[in-house]
């Protein structure tokens, strides 16, 4: 009889479950026009001696109307807060320019709480709100999302990476930048500000440099830019502020490493050292699903490009897989991750993959500055890439990785398809 009676009990609390769920993250089965729209904010990464850090807008929504209206604020979009900027989107997805300089933030204003950064943007219809998004940081949306990302491993969860990771450099005011950071700058934030962001994959590059007080550098090619304990220390903070997981990728070796293997064991045994009770060992493999690798307590994994190096530590992992299109131009680029998304489809390996979706210029193409600096190139492609994996890819993406991270829609596109993908919406 009793038994009977909580039988149920347990459904319909089950049931509840359910439902809180499937509202929280499938929103609410309306039918309206706006459940698959998208509108959002971006930090343009072009920058001169007159400008920097843009506002722009940009917006996917396929069954918009002649008289919508795009609104950005500088707080939540309420009905007495006047709009900065309006615009009328004339097209089913674009991005536009606000000519408004976005607020400098530093590393050390952003909290481990999820926020939004002043700027707010909203889509309204006959003078009514019917979506609003805002410039946010995301330093928990891993964990926050346990339900349905725990029983997958990295390779099936699509995670925000950066290309070189840590070849940023942070301008205040509007600077002109030298030749050389034209075409060695890929971010504009630091790596802690990255992972507070949302970014979970980071590439990194080391130079060993024996004869000057400080040894290793994360390089971008020939170039040294940040020691590597600054950004391991990055790392490590925000580890021990949330209960993310971070691929900590050493992808090459450009400077000093040489031919022979001494170097590397010098290197693993700093890594060792300074990621002394972080790093999740080897022997739990890629094949770990996020539920066990919380389990262990354990939440960085550090990958590493050198496999006669990996098969001797436990402390280090075979890295991602980088695919690299070597494309010049955003129709190959397109042609690439295409191909690269589309061969994933019949393939189930657990190590993860990286869709590198960047342009690379050749020599001559820096030479005689065809393509523009990696700020240009960036903005000439990260809007396409996040429309594409919103619209194309997002069943099959892993890590995609991008320049300027916060001129791309990246980070909210794969928090968004997680949890379409994993909650049959
Ligand atoms: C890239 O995006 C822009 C803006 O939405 C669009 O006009 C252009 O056609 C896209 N290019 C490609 C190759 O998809
Ligand atoms: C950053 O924090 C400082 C100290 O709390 C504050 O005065 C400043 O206004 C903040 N800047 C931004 C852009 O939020
Ligand atoms: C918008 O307002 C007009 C005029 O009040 C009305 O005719 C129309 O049906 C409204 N459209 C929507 C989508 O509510």
């Amino acid at each position: 009889m009793k038994l009977l009676a909580i039988v149920p009990t347990f459904f319909s609390w089950l049931m509840i479950v359910d439902c809180v769920l499937t509202t929280r993250f499938c929103g609410p089965e309306t039918g309206d026009d706006f459940q698959r729209a998208h509108v959002g904010l971006i930090i343009s990464p072009i920058m001169s001696s007159r400008k920097i850090r843009e506002i722009e807008i940009y917006w996917n929504h396929a069954r918009y109307r002649p008289g919508d209206t795009i609104a950005l604020y500088t707080g939540e979009p309420t009905s007495g807060l006047e709009p900065i900027y309006t615009l009328i989107p004339n097209a089913p997805s674009g991005i536009k320019r606000t000519g408004l300089q976005a607020t400098f933030v530093p590393t050390s204003n952003l909290t481990f709480v999820q926020q939004c950064l002043q700027y707010h943007v909203a889509w309204l219809r006959n003078d009514t709100v019917r979506m609003t998004n805002c410039l946010q940081t995301q330093p928990h949306w891993m964990s926050e999302r346990r339900a349905i990302l725990g029983s997958l491993p990295m390779s099936r969860v699509f995670l925000p990476g950066t290309h070189d990771s840590a070849s940023y450099e942070i301008y205040v005011e509007a600077n002109s930048e030298n030749f050389v950071e034209r075409y060695v700058i890929t971010q504009d934030v630091d790596v802690l500000a990255q992972l507070i962001y949302g970014v979970r994959y980071l590439d990194i590059r080391v130079g060993h440099y024996p004869h000057t007080n400080i040894v290793w550098w994360v390089n971008h090619g020939i170039f040294s830019i940040v020691p590597m304990q600054a950004i391991i220390n990055q790392v490590k903070t925000f580890l021990d502020k949330t209960n993310e997981i971070v691929i900590f990728d050493i992808q090459e070796f450009p400077v000093g490493f040489g031919k022979n293997l001494a170097v590397h064991h010098d290197f693993v045994a700093f890594l060792e050292e300074q990621f002394a009770g972080y790093y999740l060992p080897k022997s739990y493999g890629w094949a770990s699903t996020l539920n066990t690798i919380w389990s262990s307590g354990k939440k960085l994994i550090i990958g590493y490009d050198e496999r006669r190096i990996v098969n001797r530590y436990e402390s280090i992992w075979p890295c991602v897989t980088h695919q690299w299109g070597n494309v010049r131009t955003i129709e190959d680029l397109f042609n690439h991750l295409n191909r690269i998304e589309t061969e994933s489809l019949g393939q189930s390996k657990s190590i993860p993959r990286s869709a590198m979706a960047e342009l690379t210029p050749n020599t001559w193409d820096i030479i005689l500055n065809r393509l523009g600096s990696i700020r240009q190139m960036a903005e000439n492609v990260n809007i396409n890439v996040t429309n594409w994996y919103n619209s194309k890819w997002q069943s099959t993406a892993n890590i995609v990785a991008v320049d300027f991270v916060r001129s791309s829609g990246i980070i909210e596109t794969a928090i968004e398809w997680n949890e379409r993908r994993n909650s049959h919406c």
